[in-house]
């Protein structure tokens, strides 16, 4: 049997123009069109990597969205230097802009071989392939511009440009809260499937979720079974049997089902 994956954010995700020619204030634009704004009212934006410069809209944007979170499992604190990460040759950063405020990010991380926080260490990669591993680390759009698919269309530009420098990874991994369900969606939709239940600082729990690059698109499976989001034993079980987190279906509020397969 062949698992029908969720086609890779194709459709209503990206009706984004690329014009990769265009410049503001000397800046490579990726996209740029209108944003629908909660009020309704559409917003021209436009998104363009984050350079050292953008480090103070950064932080504003990350204390806006913190000082609204009501729920700290979804999110724990970022402090400076994980988003200075994602400035430097440790990682890069998109970000999206209506007029000259920024209004969402996403980084990616290239962690190296010897950091002792290193994502691939807790995923049990090899020591040997520690470097061929990228993480899907931060994202973050202001509440009234969420709703357009942001997150994932700065992640598939940020792909692009990985793609585009040349850099080759044979894995990409992220770290979820289970409650946080645009994010798993986002991960589900590049493909990538939850390989690990694990608690982050001692006290919240955490999907890991990893792409294998050199793995063939499709799975053939033997058995699927649907579980609870948050029903974690039966998620560590049949993890340990082998199986992989590979959809989800969409329940109420925070919760939903995810489809295990081996
Ligand atoms: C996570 C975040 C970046 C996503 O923002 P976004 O790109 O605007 O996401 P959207 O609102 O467009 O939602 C994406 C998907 O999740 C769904 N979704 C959003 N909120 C949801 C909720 N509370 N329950 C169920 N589904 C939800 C949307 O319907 C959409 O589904 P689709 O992909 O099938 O269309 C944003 O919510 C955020 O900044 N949250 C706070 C910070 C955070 O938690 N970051 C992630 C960890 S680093």
């Amino acid at each position: 049997m062949l698992f029908p994956f969720n086609p890779v954010c194709q459709g209503k995700f990206f009706p984004y123009r690329r014009i990769s020619k265009n410049m503001i204030s000397g800046k490579r634009i990726l996209e740029h069109g209108k944003l629908r704004h909660e009020s309704g009212a559409l917003v021209p934006f436009h998104m363009r990597l984050l350079k050292q410069p953008d480090m103070d809209q950064m932080t504003t944007l990350r204390d806006e969205i913190e000082a609204s979170m009501t729920e700290w499992d979804l999110l724990l604190p970022t402090p400076d230097y994980v988003l200075e990460k994602g400035l430097d040759d440790s990682g890069m950063s998109c970000g999206v802009f209506t007029g000259d405020r920024l209004v969402g990010l996403r980084s990616v991380y290239f962690p190296r071989r010897l950091d002792t926080d290193h994502i691939g260490k807790q995923a049990d990669i090899a020591a040997n392939e520690l470097d061929s591993v990228a993480e899907l680390k931060l994202s973050l759009v202001a509440p009234e511009y969420r709703g357009n698919g942001l997150q994932k269309r700065m992640t598939a530009h940020l792909f692009d440009q990985i793609k585009q420098r040349g850099m080759l990874f044979k894995y990409y991994m992220a770290i979820v809260s289970p409650k946080n369900v645009p994010s798993m969606s986002e991960k589900f939709s590049f493909r990538m499937k939850i390989s690990k239940i694990i608690i982050k600082n001692n006290n919240y729990v955490r999907f890991l979720f990893t792409k294998n690059m050199v793995e063939h698109g499709t799975v053939p499976l033997q058995s699927t079974v649907y579980a609870k989001n948050r029903d974690f034993e039966f998620q560590s079980d049949l993890l340990q049997n082998g199986y992989n987190g590979y959809e989800m279906r969409r329940g109420q509020a925070n919760m939903c089902d995810i489809l295990y397969a081996k």
